[in-house]
């Protein structure tokens, strides 16, 4: 077993999930906003202190995507880095710098970051980070994502993946196709599965080790505006067959993104996929609003109480954490 690899599972086996509390501050304060709390430093900060202090850290959370700005800060003198490898858990970094207009097809995105990437990988090792993220976007309709943006996407993920692994660090490779949209369950299913071959194709061009990367995909839904919602059931079973027929088997596991669906919805698609689940990858999650929303909401009418927040969160991380393991019920959900 090879070092990432080791890593790879270390952050996602035994139901252990990904927080992501990688927001770029552009989207922190937009999630801070529409709770009405202002988006300073210190806010940021507290909220997302009173996160990596919960208990569910220990026996939930595998890993920690942290933003720029949060890898750098203290809390009471003690380093973030620190508090969250005391909890038992691996620190990440973003290290994308955001999706911009894609020249040649302005609707779409292609994300940046990879000039002087390598000096600030060693920064980020150097400050604790075990492993790191990237996010790719597409669009989707009947003609997006276009050609241009899956290759030029899939390249830049690549060329990512490999000087972080060059570096010593475990990439997610996140592809994500959004649910914007009037799409069916079918085409998405359709558009992703060929956006995450196209990955792999470049993934394995660049010659990146398959076994020491987790892949961080959404999952197969209809589009938010086609008025055709699909049961968990068949987002399971969808799910499931896009990635069957695109991800290589050396891949150690996938860890989801939640992408706007609330939070019991992840929770319940992610438990019926892990029912489901034949095949060798490990399913989990790594979500960030789909984690958060609750303890966020609650937190911006209580700021005082740390406790009371850190049960909300508690409780859903503990709820994915039974997802993953395909143990969830909804009379779990409801029991406490
Ligand atoms: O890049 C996206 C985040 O890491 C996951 O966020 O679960 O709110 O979609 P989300």
């Amino acid at each position: 077993m090879t070092i990432l690899n080791n890593i790879a599972l270390e952050i996602i086996s035994d139901g252990k999930g990904i927080l992501a509390a990688d927001e770029s501050t552009a989207t922190m304060t937009k999630r801070l906003d529409s709770v009405g709390v202002s988006s300073t430093s210190e806010n940021r900060l507290a909220f997302r202190n009173i996160l990596f202090s919960s208990e569910s850290m220990r026996k939930c959370i595998g890993g920690v995507i942290l933003y720029e700005e949060t890898i750098r800060q203290s809390y009471n003198s003690k380093r973030i880095p620190e508090i969250i490898s005391n909890m038992g858990s691996h620190i990440g970094i973003k290290v994308d710098t955001g999706a911009k207009t894609l020249a040649g097809s302005p609707h779409e995105k292609i994300t940046e970051g990879l000039d002087g990437l390598r000096e600030r990988l060693k920064e980020y090792y150097n400050l604790g980070a075990k492993f790191t993220k990237w996010r790719g976007v597409y669009i989707i309709s009947q003609k997006y994502p276009t050609k241009l943006s899956m290759k030029s996407n899939a390249h830049a993920l690549a060329r990512y993946a490999a000087i972080v692994q060059e570096c010593k660090m475990v990439p997610i490779v996140e592809p994500e196709v959004l649910m914007d949209g009037s799409h069916s369950a079918n085409e998405c299913l359709e558009k992703t599965s060929e956006v995450i071959k196209e990955c792999f194709s470049e993934l394995m061009l660049h010659n990146v080790d398959l076994s020491g990367l987790i892949l961080k995909p959404n999952m197969v839904l209809a589009g938010s505006d086609s008025g055709d919602k699909i049961s968990s059931d068949e987002v399971a079973k969808l799910t499931l067959e896009c990635l069957k027929n695109s991800v290589p088997k050396e891949v150690p596991g996938i860890a989801f993104l939640s992408g706007g669906q609330s939070e019991v919805e992840a929770t319940e698609n992610l438990n019926l996929i892990n029912k489901y689940n034949n095949t060798k990858f490990i399913m989990t999650y790594s979500y960030g609003r789909a984690l958060q929303q609750s303890a966020l909401k609650y937190w911006s009418n209580n700021v005082e109480d740390t406790k009371g927040t850190q049960k909300i969160f508690n409780h859903r991380a503990e709820m994915n954490t039974l997802a993953a393991q395909g143990k969830w019920s909804k009379d779990i959900e409801t029991a406490q």
